[in-house]
């Protein structure tokens, strides 16, 4: 079978190596993909949202099945043009995908459904959103409606702080159309954890839990970014936690899923915090998430072509993957300057020694090859993701063969699931 994954970042290539990797497939196709695309997977110069060209490259090169990475491509509708054209896809509908790419839309159904999530208002008038913010208690969160790229959350302390959020979204339209209806919910404390689920539709199959690092800066300090290195497992649930997230969530999201009539098959991926009430979701992401999917395959023993069709035929309920009893610990390497402005083309070295050792995957993210030259093309460059016995044992093998790896300006956080290594 051919596949080809829509996307060019890390997650992708993380999807792409462990695919190919079935003996199910005899080439992947990685859609735009970047600097890591490595034989049998090969790069096609489409881009993730020119959906109607990827269909019909498609459909002359008989693929078998699409994997969508990016967000943005699932919320354009992505998976219906797929569909219709007859090509299993990976990835929920449009109007399923609403869940991540509408926030007030998401947290409708989680109301509806019984699922646990922060108490919110949500406003499309200014001068509303303003009176409400002067009277509300502090802090609390000021979230764009829409897709931002990460960075339409802001934490407020004080009034001011809010409304100078709610100013940047819907008066000046920072965020464009996807700020001009906020969601302002309740501050929540408790531990972050990513969880991951493969939904067919009726069930769902629950992943191991892992742990992202959004501060680009050692101790969470400095600003978000799309995600400076995770771990797996995370350490924040235990089984007790599990099944709650198992039945709060999972159960309730599919069964609101059947009465909604929403076509979903693919991932989701709850941002989740543990509070001291139990599992409260802050957000659907209705994909694989970046750097998460990194730990998570490379803790996979078994075959993702396997789960991947079983989600869109809907048989999930038929097949129990196994996962490695190794932690997993994914570093990022970052361009200086990122996640503000920073330089690309700079020569990357020293891939080949980072990963020699067997235990460490170095996948690409801002990568491109130029002038037969391996350099940087991105503010995430790569994700070096080792497995260990335990998660020190992981981490340890992450930061030697990061210290292999060299282009100018390069940084990580060094403090990547524990302790500064
Ligand atoms: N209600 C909340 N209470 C505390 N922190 C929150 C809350 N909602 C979001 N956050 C913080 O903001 C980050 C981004 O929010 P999220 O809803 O995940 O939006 P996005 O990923 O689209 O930027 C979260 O990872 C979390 O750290
Ligand atoms: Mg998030």
């Amino acid at each position: 079978m051919k596949v080809m994954v829509v996307g060019s970042g890390g997650r992708e290539q993380a999807l792409a190596w462990k695919i190919s990797r079935s003996p199910k497939v005899e080439k992947v196709f990685c859609v735009p993909g970047n600097g890591g695309t490595r034989p049998p997977a090969e790069n096609v110069p489409i881009g993730a949202l020119e959906i109607e060209k990827l269909r019909d490259w498609a459909l002359a090169e008989k693929i078998g099945l699409v994997v969508i990475g990016p967000d943005d491509a699932l919320a354009l509708g992505a998976a219906d043009v797929f569909s219709s054209a007859g090509i299993p896809c990976f990835g929920p509908k449009k109007n399923a995908a609403r869940l991540e790419s509408s926030k007030s839309f998401a947290k409708d159904f989680m109301l509806r459904h019984g699922i646990p999530c922060a108490k919110s208002r949500v406003f499309t008038d200014s001068d509303e959103a303003r009176d409400y913010l002067l009277q509300a208690k502090y802090p609390l969160v000021v979230k764009a409606d829409g897709l931002a790229l990460g960075k339409g959350v802001v934490i407020a302390e004080t009034p001011e702080e809010a409304l100078a959020a709610t100013g940047r979204m819907m008066d000046a339209k920072e965020f464009g159309s996807a700020g001009e209806t906020v969601v302002i919910e309740e501050f929540l404390r408790g531990t972050e954890c990513s969880i991951h689920a493969f939904i067919d539709g009726s069930s769902h199959l629950l992943c191991p839990d892992a742990k992202d690092h959004k501060r680009v800066g050692e101790g969470d300090e400095g600003p978000n970014t799309g995600g400076m290195g995770t771990i797996s497992p995370s350490g924040a649930v235990d089984e007790t936690m599990l099944a709650r997230i198992r039945e709060e969530v999972l159960d309730r999201f599919v069964c609101g899923l059947k009465k909604d009539g929403l076509d979903y098959r693919g991932m989701l991926f709850p941002g989740l915090m543990i509070t001291e009430n139990g599992p409260v979701v802050l957000e659907f992401n209705c994909r694989f998430g970046d750097p998460e999917t990194q730990v998570l395959l490379r803790r996979l023993e078994s075959d993702l072509v396997e789960i991947l069709l079983a989600t869109c035929e809907g048989r999930l309920s038929e097949i129990s993957p196994t996962w490695s009893k190794n932690a997993a610990a994914c570093i990022v390497m970052a361009s200086a300057g990122y996640p503000g402005s920073y330089e690309k083309s700079l020569p990357i070295e020293g891939i080949d020694l980072a990963e020699a050792s067997g235990d460490t995957v170095v996948f690409h993210a801002g990568t491109a090859w130029k002038n037969g030259e391996l350099v940087t093309n991105g503010g995430r460059v790569l994700g070096v993701t080792a497995t260990g016995e335990t998660l020190e044992d992981a981490r340890r093998k992450a930061y030697a063969a990061v210290n292999e790896i060299h282009f100018d300006g390069c940084f990580c956080r060094r403090d990547i699931g524990g302790g500064i290594l």
